[in-house]
């Protein structure tokens, strides 16, 4: 019999394997200092265009002020317990009070991580008879609510009404025999291209299809919408979201995340997550903070508006440079070029050491073989000088790849990486 850990020495798995090459530098580099518009990388000042603090809160004086009293006022322990046990305060149900209203629902509950808090809606929402129907370029957390599911799932092409339908038919059909009911799942925002759900045509898919339509709004709660009340402001159908989510890891700066559904629907959950039943309660100073950052979100539209300007800026400025922004309709900026794993990585290091830009870099498995998709996240701290000098770096970027420089520098790298493969 083969000892358990016995793949592990093998096969470090599908990210894994490229410590060797990627470690410290494309995956888990370390950023240093406030967090902001400029940060340090390897001791070198680089304008950071990978961090989702998309209206500038996480380092803002009035923020941090806030959270520094909070800090002191409660430490970092209180309350204790679950919710349901002892960790349950005036201050977390005002804070669920202020979203529900911000996010124009009923009423609200708070969970501890979105990606956990994702996890265990989904789980909660369902039963075996259940039927869930959800786009394939989902994020993590929804795929892995879904693979708790003891019933029936379909995949649809992603944002595609026609691959939705079908599914929806399919659905149907399971849900009839079994009894049970459907629940669609799509996000407000994809978060790695950029584009918004098709919430308005999904929701006019409730006319012919008999379905429950939950939406992850990580990227879209604080950035779209009149208000900044998300992807359903936005495309003007917030009342046919059934279950709304949204994050406080992006445009709140924070740490922690929400639902937000009818009365009776939130009354149901909160007595039926297991990630908050059976958790410690979100600290206080979390709560507080998060207060002071939506009460920001609702009395400084400034924000908003400066997250656009910039965002208008950059990607007006890179597309009128023949840049391929793909589809995207909000501030996520992919920057889609050809090229190989090792000529991204020779690329990326020149755009870090010698023009001292910072982004993500997304590679096949996530995106097809022979792209690389650079992904910039615009907020409301960049400036317009960021802005110039990060197009004049792209275009200079582009250049070295078209002339065939980064595959001469990178060629030792692919050499040893077709020898791991
Ligand atoms: C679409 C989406 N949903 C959920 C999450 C998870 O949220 P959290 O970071 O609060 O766990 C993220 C990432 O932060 C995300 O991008």
């Amino acid at each position: 019999m083969k000892d358990l850990f016995d793949k592990i020495y093998k096969d470090k798995g599908p990210l894994g394997k490229w410590a060797d090459h990627a470690e410290g530098y494309f995956i888990f580099p370390k950023l240093e200092g406030e967090v902001s518009n400029r940060m340090k990388f390897k001791g070198r000042e680089v304008i950071t265009w990978s961090i989702n603090d998309y209206l500038g809160l996480a380092n803002h004086p009035e923020v941090r002020k806030v959270d520094a009293e909070a800090g002191k006022k409660w430490g970092s322990a209180y309350p204790m317990g679950a919710r349901m046990m002892s960790g349950h305060t005036d201050l977390h149900e005002q804070l669920q009070r202020e979203l529900a209203a911000f996010v124009n629902k009923e009423a609200a509950y708070l969970l501890n991580f979105g990606y956990q808090g994702m996890v265990s809606t989904i789980d909660a929402l369902v039963s075996k008879d259940d039927v869930i129907v959800y786009d394939v370029d989902a994020h993590a957390c929804i795929i892995d609510g879904v693979r708790l599911h003891l019933g029936q799932r379909f995949t649809y092409r992603h944002n595609d009404m026609e691959s939705i339908e079908k599914n929806l038919q399919r659905a149907t059909k399971v849900a009839e025999k079994t009894g049970g009911g459907i629940l669609l799942i799509s996000e407000g925002v994809f978060g790695m291209r950029g584009e918004q759900g098709k919430l308005k045509e999904i929701i006019a898919l409730k006319k012919k299809y008999k379905f429950r339509f939950f939406v992850d709004d990580a990227h879209g709660f604080g950035t779209l919408g009149k208000t900044g009340a998300g992807t359903g402001e936005e495309q003007g159908v917030q009342d046919g979201i059934d279950v709304y989510f949204a994050t406080f890891a992006k445009a709140m700066a924070s740490t922690g995340a929400f639902i937000a559904a009818d009365e009776i629907i939130i009354n149901y959950l909160k007595y039926n997550l297991r990630s908050q039943m059976f958790a410690k309660s979100l600290q206080m100073q979390l709560v507080e903070g998060a207060l002071k950052r939506l009460d920001m979100i609702r009395t400084m539209p400034e924000l908003k508006e400066k997250l656009w300007e910039n965002t208008n800026a950059l990607q007006n400025g890179l597309r009128t440079r023949g840049f391929d922004l793909g589809t995207t309709q909000t501030c996520v900026t992919p920057v889609y070029l050809k090229g190989s794993i090792p000529e991204a990585m020779a690329l990326v290091k020149d755009l870090r050491e010698n023009h001292g830009v910072f982004c993500s870099i997304v590679v096949y498995p996530v995106i097809p073989k022979g792209l690389i998709l650079l992904r910039l996240i615009p907020t409301a701290s960049h400036t317009m000088q960021d802005i110039e000098e990060t197009l004049n770096a792209f275009s200079a970027i582009r250049e070295r790849l078209e002339s065939g420089d980064y595959k001469k520098l990178s060629a030792a790298v692919a050499k040893a990486m077709q020898e791991q493969e």
